[in-house]
């Protein structure tokens, strides 16, 4: 464990047994290493990460808590319960882990390696489930060594307990909404809260809650060779007059890092932005992706 923790202390990241289902984890804060985990696992498009905390007293350091969250957490963690809140502006995750969203979902694992690891990092990791893109999710230290060809260390801690993924629920929108069913029925979580969930995408919910996606308020023009008059320019590679560069170096994974800290920065200012061409090779694609989906006209 203490292994581990030095691990992910120095930007790495490595599958940990959760009582769910393996977690290819890194610290949350460190955008560089949720980079690594995107590239890992070969997805084509950046989706927000789970936050596992040492308990509710570190959750509250994260996203901001409501009676439903403070009866939930008290009733089911640890356990394979996950709630999404609004962030907290101060929380210790970087803006790639929560794929710019202003939500953030957190749990409160109850295995006690992966306990044993945030305990000794003093931070919470980001943990989506240890598998390639589109593939089932490990639950024993093999299914991860096998899955990433060895290049991950994977801390053993035996087969996996529930061997489904946490039960999701958002409690950002107006009601308690099951977002994902998992290892807790959610009649369970209906008898705590004393009323019925609601299905996503049903009633009042803002359309498309779940894959709602940060998309600044800016127009945005892609591959833009050059700065427009009245536009900001973000840069990838060493643009030449780029207000922000996604990585000087040209480096993916920083600009990775980066993407949604610096689109937020440039939208604030309130202009439209210019974003220079990103190669289409690994992260790139995810990267181009997201910028894609910034870009499509909106109503
Ligand atoms: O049991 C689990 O939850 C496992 C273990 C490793 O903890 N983790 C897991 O993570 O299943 P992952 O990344 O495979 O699935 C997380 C799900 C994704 O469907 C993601 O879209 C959703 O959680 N999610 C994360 N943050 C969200 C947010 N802010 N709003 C809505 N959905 C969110
Ligand atoms: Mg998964």
């Amino acid at each position: 464990m203490e292994d581990a923790a030095a691990l992910l202390a120095g930007g790495g990241i490595c599958g940990l047994p959760t009582e769910t289902v393996y977690g290819l984890a890194a610290l949350a804060s460190d955008g560089e290493a949720v980079a690594r985990i995107y590239e890992v696992k070969g997805r084509p498009s950046f989706n927000p990460l789970i936050v596992h905390c040492r308990d509710a007293e570190q959750a509250r350091q994260v996203v901001a808590f409501d009676h439903c969250a403070e009866r939930l957490a008290e009733a089911f963690w640890p356990g394979p319960l996950t709630l999404v809140l609004p962030k907290r502006d101060d929380a210790p995750v970087s803006g790639l882990a929560s794929a710019g969203l202003d939500t953030l979902a957190v749990r409160v694992p109850a295995h006690p390696l992966v306990r044993g690891v945030i305990e000794a990092l003093g931070s919470p990791v980001v943990a989506p489930s240890a598998n390639r893109s589109g593939r089932l999710s490990p639950t024993t230290a093999d299914d991860v060594l096998a899955e990433f060809a060895g290049a991950v260390p994977v801390l053993d801690g035996g087969p996996c307990e529930a061997g489904i993924e946490s039960t999701i629920i958002g409690l950002a929108g107006s009601r308690p909404t099951l977002l994902r069913p998992g290892a807790i029925p959610a009649s369970e979580i209906e008898a705590c809260l004393g009323h019925p969930l609601q299905a996503p995408g049903g009633g009042i919910e803002a359309p498309g809650m779940m894959t709602s996606h940060y998309a600044p308020d800016a127009a945005l023009r892609l591959g833009a060779g050059e700065k427009r008059r009245g536009e900001l320019l973000l840069g990838f590679g060493g643009t030449e007059g780029a207000d922000l560069d996604l990585s000087a170096g040209g480096d993916l994974r920083e600009a990775a890092a980066n993407l949604f800290g610096f689109l937020r920065q440039l939208d604030r200012q309130g202009r439209p932005i210019a974003v220079a061409p990103i190669p289409e090779k690994g992260l790139g694609v995810a990267i181009n992706d997201r910028l894609r989906r910034a870009a499509a006209p909106r109503r």
